[in-house]
């Protein structure tokens, strides 16, 4: 192909990029209503098992859910789905992210308890098709990457709000090789998409309280994208001022040492950040809490809501037999989260209470993800009985008093 050629196709292949955007904004601005799931009966709850230790925690945490909902299920106010067919075998044989089936499946759910799914990558055994958690997010709209991270006993309650439908991911199947010699990938973040994961973030400190709002980027250097994104956190900030509410910003490469210094790190609370840093920096903050392991997060759309582990699906654990091992700490409290999402606030305390006191403070079981420790299956029984034993309160005010 002569240069002029190569140019054209490179014009040609950026051209389509920008016209799906901008139909993309003019969807945005129509949005409008959310949810409402008090007026849903019954709410439906699809499970998605995912790939690799996937199905072992989701069964895990399916039976915690299902045992903090059991009046509804039983008075036909929430209904459990089981969807199979998210697996990478049913998915490289598709060569789809999601298959039409399951997408559909996916769709006639009010909110999703997903298993992490395997993400194929050049050069591996599987057909290099787009992650399942990408098109998920995109397909469903689901803006809003909300992680939690919390560590009581050194005064640490993160609350991170990463953007989930723009920034490099959205386009990251898109890219461009434009010969032999040259790749380009894009990364788009637009007025609306800042604007909805922003304020999102704001509603979030003024509603409970929190004094403060970080965004986090790069603007310094990615001047247009995170530059944009760096001027919404302002602008929307001004609305907040109001409330007490003040806004700063901090880039991502300062941000990921500051989370390490036990001097600084209680003095964040609630982060804004673009996709990319949000996945990196959500990964160090679950560390601290003890694990990716132990991290749930959120994906919140306007109208389906879909909740995951934050790691992926640990293949080399099953390969090693030890998935029996693996932590369903983190789903569990991607479940809590739901609990809340669905309108069960109480529920969902006395959940995450109950992680904090078995995974943090008493430890009766420790979970090493080897045979060293406890089964997933047998820390969820001792979960269970700590939700069941009438004694989790006081347990968890020793815990944070210390
Ligand atoms: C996450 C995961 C995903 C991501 C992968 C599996 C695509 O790392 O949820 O953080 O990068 O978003
Ligand atoms: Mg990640």
């Amino acid at each position: 192909m002569s240069e002029n050629d190569r140019v054209q196709k490179a014009m040609q292949h950026f051209g389509r990029l920008v016209s799906e955007q901008m139909e993309r904004v003019e969807r945005m601005k129509k949005d409008d209503s959310w949810t409402e799931y008090s007026s849903l009966r019954p709410v439906r709850i699809g499970v998605c098992w995912g790939d690799g230790i996937g199905k072992m925690i989701s069964v895990h945490a399916e039976r915690v859910l299902r045992h903090m909902l059991k009046d509804e299920v039983e008075n036909g106010k929430v209904e459990f789905r089981t969807i199979q067919g998210l697996t990478i075998e049913n998915r490289a044989a598709q060569k789809k992210a999601i298959p039409d089936d399951v997408l559909e499946e996916i769709k006639a759910c009010h909110v999703i308890l997903k298993g992490p799914t395997t993400t194929p990558q050049a050069g591996d055994e599987w057909p290099n098709i787009e992650s399942a958690n990408v098109a998920m997010r995109r397909e469903l709209d689901l803006f809003a990457n909300v992680r939690p991270v919390k560590v009581p006993s050194e005064g640490i309650d993160w609350c991170f709000f990463r953007e989930n439908t723009e920034g490099a991911y959205v386009l990251g199947s898109r890219g461009l090789d434009v010969d032999d010699d040259i790749s380009i990938d894009f990364k788009v973040i637009t007025e609306q998409g800042a604007e909805r994961i922003i304020r999102m973030a704001f509603e979030y400190a003024r509603a409970n309280g929190i004094k403060r709002v970080t965004a986090v980027t790069k603007a310094n250097v990615v001047k247009s994208t995170d530059g944009r994104f760096s001027r919404a956190a302002a602008r929307i900030a001004r609305e907040y001022e109001k409330y007490g509410i003040e806004q700063d910003e901090w880039y991502i490469d300062i941000m990921t040492a500051k989370l390490l210094d036990p001097a600084r790190r209680k003095d964040f609370r609630v982060m804004v950040l673009p996709n990319l840093y949000g996945d990196i920096l959500t990964d160090e903050a679950a560390q601290i809490q003890g694990g990716v392991g132990t991290a749930g997060s959120a994906n919140i759309g306007r109208r389906w809501a879909m909740f995951e582990a934050i790691h992926g699906s640990a293949p080399r654990m099953v390969k090693e037999g030890r998935d029996i091992y693996a932590d369903p700490s983190s789903m569990i409290r991607a479940s809590a989260m739901l609990l809340r999402h669905i309108g069960f606030p109480e529920r969902a305390d006395k959940l995450e209470m109950a992680l904090e006191v078995c995974g943090q403070f008493e430890r009766k079981l420790k979970i090493t993800g080897r045979d060293t420790g406890a089964t997933g299956e047998e820390f969820t029984t001792y979960l269970l009985d700590e939700i069941n034993s009438g004694s989790l309160s006081s347990k968890w005010n020793e815990f944070t008093q210390k």
